[in-house]
């Protein structure tokens, strides 16, 4: 059974918001342990709001959710829960963003945050085994000022945070923006990422390439516009991490069955399929596999390649990669 093929094989998660990991009922437990009101009291009533017109207003929606956290101890909660469920999934790495922007206003230190979080980490690293890297998302309708400032305060968790990236609304706030920024980054060492191509056009994938030097770009979708574009981001190995359940949940792409995840993958792309925001649009990795495996026709070798894919398109240090590469090879599926 191809299902249980993709449950069992090992898998890396590379685009994963860990706020948008927020599961209904683990909103309404932080609601009432923060003293909050929200305008939901039961399950079914927040999942009956989990309904976008677009990214625009699925932001909004997921910002709100965000009031729920206040204390390192919600982070450190909400972390736990989410790398223990895809540890059951079988994903033995993740790469998480993470957002200091939209706590600060809110008088949120980031020591709160990175407290709750990493220690959340280590304990599903010691108690389970799976390892987790996380990302710093800018986000672009803050402006680079801001970005910048982001920049600088990350540097203080140098040792803890492998990356940046650029996330929020993509209309408007194009990748050029942020070249300083990135340049930056890149300096002090920081890996770097840009959500480009999910709603924006083939521009801002070349741009954040060509301009930001991203060393992944996040969806990357609308490349296909471009068939030059195309051809360089298969002769670089640039990878994309593709959130097929989001893109639809959003309204990115019309049908699963019109993705193109298996043209992306037939053309030498390196791809991967990542779940964006678990709680908000249907699923985690494994149920984001299953879906485009079903609409796609996808078979064995496809999953193989998907899987292999995650970890080689990932920020761990090429050992590790081998590593991993070599359990897939191993498996017994
Ligand atoms: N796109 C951009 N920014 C985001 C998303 C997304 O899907 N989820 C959380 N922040
Ligand atoms: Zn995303």
């Amino acid at each position: 059974m191809i299902k249980e093929f993709i449950e069992k094989i090992p898998k890396a998660e590379l685009h994963i918001h860990l706020e948008g990991s927020i599961e209904p009922e683990m909103l309404l437990t932080l609601a009432e342990r923060n003293k909050l009101r929200l305008k939901y009291n039961t399950i079914d009533e927040v999942k009956g709001a989990y309904k976008f017109k677009d990214l625009r207003d699925f932001l909004y929606i997921y910002t709100q959710g965000t009031r729920v956290l206040k204390k390192a101890e919600d982070f450190y909660d909400i972390t736990k829960a989410y790398l223990s469920k895809v540890y059951s999934q079988n994903v033995l790495h993740a790469e998480i963003f993470i957002d200091f922007q939209t706590y600060s206003k809110r008088g949120i230190a980031s020591e709160m945050i990175m407290d709750g979080v990493v220690s959340a980490i280590k304990g599903a690293k010691s108690d389970l085994g799976i390892s987790t890297y996380l990302i710093l998302a800018f986000l672009r309708h803050l402006g680079a000022k801001e970005a910048m400032k982001t920049l600088q305060e990350g540097l203080k968790y140098k040792d803890k945070i492998i990356g940046v990236g650029l996330a929020s609304t993509e209309l408007g706030f194009p990748p050029e923006l942020f070249e300083e920024v990135f340049e930056e980054a890149r300096k002090a060492g920081f890996k770097t990422t840009a959500h480009a191509g999910e709603e924006g056009p083939a521009e801002y994938v070349r741009n954040s390439i060509d301009i930001l030097k991203v060393d992944r770009v996040d969806h990357g979708n609308r490349a296909m516009d471009d068939p030059e574009l195309v051809k360089d981001i298969v002769k670089k190995q640039i990878p994309l991490t593709l959130c097929p359940l989001s893109n639809i949940a959003l309204g990115n792409v019309k049908s699963l069955e019109s993705h193109t995840l298996k043209k992306k993958l037939d053309m030498g792309m390196l791809v991967s399929v990542n779940s964006d925001d678990p709680a908000y649009f249907g699923g985690y990795v494994n149920e984001n596999l299953i879906a485009v495996q079903k609409a796609l026709a996808l078979d064995a070798i496809d999953i193989v390649k998907l899987a292999k894919n995650s970890f080689v398109s990932s920020f761990l240090p090429k050992e590790k990669k081998e590593y991993f590469l070599d359990l897939i090879n191993a498996a017994e599926l």
